[in-house]
């Protein structure tokens, strides 16, 4: 049996969390929020497993409570939770959902009672149905559309949150959702991803300098990274690693920190980009206050036949989880170091996201001894602490996730929890990771 680092094993001050997102957890079905396109996107049969949405996943609207409680109860010091655009503007913009902004309202109280730090991402992911219409990220509307939500949400919320960032994860946002077609809104077009890839940036900045405006402290932004590894020794392959590597793990970064685009990633898109899109740089690159870094996995990238980026991931041969991510810890702790050397110097960073999918089940005493999470957990730990050596000023770590939720393409069939969820009862059962990381975080 594998134990985590203890709490006593990192610098004084260094702050633990769990992070969650509204779609996946809330129940979309609930409180008057409006349509997103990830209802429309389940509805089409082939994008989502068993075509399952989020229209009552974990039921978090109502069993919020206890959700917190047992969060509070591990000993976490922050939540990292999001907001859906389409529960408080069922439209995308105009009338407020009361009903919804009054839910967060109690969400926030709920998480200072319990001494926990609210940490609030505005966007998910949940894109409203009517903006979607609208052309939802090619749109370059959407960056005042944003704007006008974050202040909406942040004239409510403001004065309580520890931490705030705009957008989760913009690769996904951008070339997940609109290159790949693997998330909402499925679309496979270079164009449409370009405009995306833009705009999520420039919304970005738009929401920073709004709540700037507010005087509103601690802001930030969390990106995704992956290690691109050549599949093999051929010069193509690293040149399509590099390819990669650019789109993934410097676009949206360099832009943020450095205020341009990488080289290797206008190769493909620049005849794609928006016109004026150099423009927009300044505004994007707002100053920020953290960093936050979700980490998962890496990919053995080779070289493809066709059109630009021209690459393609070959399977690994390391072990995996369910996800079929391969896993290695020693990602993290280079990326941590990157970031820093190469962009954000200083300023203070944080594992927002790191957590894995495992085949969970439940013995005959309704227990799930997860110790393969737990093996994940404790190695990517170390790898913190292996940062923290070499100087990274990494200032805290989330878990993903707090519950088993909804896996977005993968429906409910893929197990992040630190809690089980039986989506049929609705039953929350701490697994043994829960405890694990109880126990470390008393020490
Ligand atoms: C991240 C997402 C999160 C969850 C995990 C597994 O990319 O931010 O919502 O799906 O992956």
């Amino acid at each position: 049996m594998t134990a985590l680092p203890p709490r006593s094993a990192f610098p004084t001050g260094f702050q633990f969390g769990v992070a969650t997102s509204s779609y996946q957890i809330e129940g979309h079905g609930f409180g008057g929020a409006g349509p997103t396109h990830w209802d429309t996107f389940a509805a089409t049969p082939g994008n989502v497993v068993r075509a399952e949405n989020g229209a009552r996943a974990c039921d978090h609207y109502h069993l919020w409570e206890q959700d917190l409680d047992l969060v509070a109860a591990a000993g976490f010091d922050i939540y990292r939770f999001s907001t859906s655009w389409a529960r408080v503007l069922p439209e995308g913009r105009g009338p407020v959902n009361m009903e919804g902004l009054d839910f967060y309202d109690r969400l926030v109280d709920g998480m200072l009672e319990r001494g926990l730090k609210p940490a609030l991402t505005l966007y998910h992911w949940e894109l409203p149905a009517a903006l979607a219409d609208k052309g939802g990220w090619r749109n370059r509307e959407i960056t005042r559309w944003f704007a006008d939500y974050t202040h909406v949400i942040m004239a409510r919320l403001s004065d309580r949150i520890w931490s705030a960032a705009p957008i989760n994860e913009p690769w996904c946002v951008s070339w997940l959702s609109h290159f790949l077609g693997a998330h909402a809104p499925g679309l496979r077009d270079i164009r449409a991803t370009a405009r995306a890839m833009h705009h999520v940036l420039l919304a970005h900045g738009r929401a920073i300098k709004v709540m700037r405006a507010g005087g509103i402290k601690n802001l930030g932004a969390v990106c995704n990274f992956e290690t691109a590894l050549p599949a093999d020794a051929s010069p193509e392959s690293e040149a399509a690693t590099n390819r990669y590597d650019a789109i993934f793990n410097r676009f949206f970064v360099e832009a943020m920190f450095k205020g341009r685009y990488p080289e290797a990633a206008l190769e493909g898109l620049a005849p794609h980009l928006p016109e004026g899109w150099e423009d927009d740089l300044a505004t994007i690159a707002q100053p920020l206050d953290w960093f936050g870094l979700n980490y998962y996995t890496c990919k053995r990238i080779a070289a493809a036949p066709g059109p630009w980026p021209g690459f393609a991931e070959v399977d690994g041969a390391g072990p995996k989880t369910e996800m079929g991510w391969e896993i290695r810890p020693e990602g993290l702790q280079e990326f941590l170091t990157r970031i820093a050397r190469d962009y954000t110097g200083d300023l203070p960073l944080y594992v927002t996201e790191n957590g894995m999918a495992a085949p969970d089940r439940l013995d005959k005493r309704g227990l799930c001894d997860d110790q393969d999470r737990i093996a994940y957990y404790a190695a990517h730990l170390r790898a913190c602490q292996n940062a923290l050596a070499a100087g990274v000023p990494l200032k805290g770590y989330m878990a993903w996730s707090a519950l088993d939720n909804y896996e977005w393409a993968l429906g409910y069939e893929k197990r992040f929890g630190l809690i089980h969820l039986d989506f049929e009862s609705l039953q929350r059962r701490p697994k043994a990771s829960y405890h694990a990381f109880k126990t470390a975080l008393e020490r």
